[in-house]
């Protein structure tokens, strides 16, 4: 069939509209159980729970960044776990999370007498004991709520 209707259909917008609305016949509105609302609460704490963007964990490690201790979760890249300090501040910092902006490059060592190596935080994945001594701008600007590096 060349045209566009329905040959089913008479007219398309009387079709669309059920039958108790014009005649004011439809049922009372049932107000939402308590348990309907519950489970709809508990979709959306679904959806926005920043606990959905961190690796599963079971305990929280402890790190030092530019010499203030810092308690974050074991499992996940360093970024991640400066997300979970000030979550706000470093989701909206300029990170690509893909090693192609380097603005998340820190330097580290993992206690007393060990080598200090320099890595993207995006990629490194925390350890105990992990004391961050040197990060980017971007970096020092998402924690200054954390006040770290005040002696520099
Ligand atoms: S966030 Fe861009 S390289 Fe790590």
């Amino acid at each position: 069939m060349i045209s566009g209707r329905n040959p089913r259909v008479r007219n398309p917008r009387s079709a669309a509209i059920p039958e108790r609305w014009l005649t004011g016949l439809s049922p009372p509105v049932q107000p939402p159980s308590f348990f309907s609302v519950r489970r709809a609460c508990h979709k959306i704490a679904d959806m926005t729970a920043p606990g959905t963007l961190f690796r599963p964990f079971l305990r929280l490690v402890r790190i030092t960044i530019l010499g203030k201790e810092f308690e974050v979760p074991e499992n996940n890249p360093l970024l991640r776990c400066f997300q979970y300090l000030p979550p706000e501040q470093v989701s909206y910092g300029r990170f690509c999370w893909n090693e192609d902006c380097q603005y998340c490059r820190v330097t580290f060592d993992l206690g007393e007498a060990t080598p200090t190596r320099a890595a993207i935080s995006c990629k490194l994945m925390v350890q105990n004991g992990m004391r961050i001594n040197e990060v980017t701008a971007e970096i020092k600007y998402c924690l200054r709520t954390l006040e770290i590096g005040k002696a520099d």
